[in-house]
């Protein structure tokens, strides 16, 4: 029997609810730590398939959680693409040529940049107990083109939002190279041993509606659809943070099986306003985890009472922070396991 995880995101809402968090295998575990000062660097674990396969395993092995999610970095996609990667001790990754000054055309794919990932994959499955569920990944076109334009991170994506509006058709045609290659990457993600898949879409939040509806809505939804010609099976979760009001629609437009929320929305609201028996992920506050004690008790309390009525899946609204101590993590799974309607 597929697992609890994998169960309640193709709509199943059982006794029990399944967890996992968002950047569960990473800094505050110390084993992670351990390991990255091992190997010296970021790129080199993700491209060590044994080492990448250990870390995705390390909070499984910790806490039991109910997926495993892939250890890799949106990022993998515009390497592949052409673009150099760096990931600079305390400032975060470097693309370039960044293609706000060099063009699309200019760059030379690297495809075979994905193959070790496949790897890991493959590592993971062979190792993980059956009942857990083997989750790939990959950025959202608009979050990804967000990096590969502006060359680093940026406050409110303003370098890209304004070439979106300043030249419409090579922005569409970034966009588009992002949706096909992505397609390409969860594919072989898949063939390789995922069982569901998640697109981070961490600034989505940053633009206008109309915006929103042809740089989040329409290439997301294009790769659900690619996705279910050639996986129908497979679960794909859709996470367009930030997106607040407009996550009906996201729900309703892009064919997602299941919806991640942020810490920003409120549970009861999302509960009533998004599609009847649609599969919600989400989304205690990571900075509660952080802090942990009653407060975050209450709350997680709180959101596992607003779901009850649909399939829920336990999780962060966002990125667990790297000074999280690991005893709050193992009090949070207390209240989600020892929950019941
Ligand atoms: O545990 C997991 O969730 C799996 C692995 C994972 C990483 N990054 C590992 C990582 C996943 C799913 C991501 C997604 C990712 N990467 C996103 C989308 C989700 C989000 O957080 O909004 C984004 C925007 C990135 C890009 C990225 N990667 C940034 C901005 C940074 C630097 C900032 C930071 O958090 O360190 C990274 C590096 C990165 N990706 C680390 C890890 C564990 C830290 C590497 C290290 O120094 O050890």
């Amino acid at each position: 029997m597929p697992g609890l995880l994998l169960r309640t995101l193709r709509g199943e809402n059982g006794d029990r609810r399944p967890i996992w968090l968002m950047r569960q295998a990473g800094r505050y575990l110390p084993e992670y730590r351990a390991l990255r000062a091992q190997k010296g660097g970021f790129l080199p674990l993700v491209y060590d398939a044994e080492a990448a396969a250990e870390i995705t395993l390390q909070p499984i092995r910790r806490y039991g959680l109910d997926g495993a999610i892939l250890f890799s970095d949106i990022l993998i996609v515009p390497y592949a693409m052409g673009q150099d990667l760096e990931f600079l001790a305390g400032e975060g990754p470097h693309l370039s040529p960044r293609l706000a000054d060099a063009a699309l055309s200019s760059l030379h794919a690297v495809p075979q940049r994905l193959s070790p990932i496949y790897d890991t994959v493959k590592l993971v499955r062979a190792q993980l107990p059956a009942d857990k569920t083997m989750l790939g990944f990959a950025g959202s076109p608009w979050t990804v083109a967000t990096y590969m334009v502006n060359g680093e991170g940026s406050r409110d994506q303003h370098e890209t939002r304004a070439m979106a509006y300043r030249d419409r058709a090579a922005f569409q045609a970034i966009i588009d190279a992002i949706v096909s290659v992505t397609v390409d990457y969860l594919a072989g993600q898949v063939l390789a041993g995922a069982e569901a898949v998640q697109l981070f879409d961490s600034w989505a939040g940053s633009l206008a509606p109309s915006e929103f509806e042809r740089w989040v809505i329409a290439p997301n939804a294009a790769i659900v659809s690619a996705l279910k010609k050639r996986f129908p099976e497979l679960p794909v979760i859709g996470f367009p943070k930030g997106a607040g009001e407009k996550l009906p629609a996201y729900a309703r437009e892009t064919g997602v099986h299941a919806v991640g929320i942020d810490e920003t929305i409120d549970p009861v609201w999302a509960a009533r306003e998004l599609p009847a028996g649609l599969p919600v992920q989400g989304n205690l506050d990571p900075l509660l985890l952080l802090s942990g004690g009653d407060e975050m008790e209450r709350e997680t309390l709180r959101i596992l009472d607003a779901f009850a009525d649909r399939p829920h899946v336990f999780n962060l609204g966002h990125g667990i922070g790297q000074t999280t101590p690991v005893e709050h993590v193992a009090q949070l799974l207390g209240v989600v396991r020892g929950w019941s309607r």
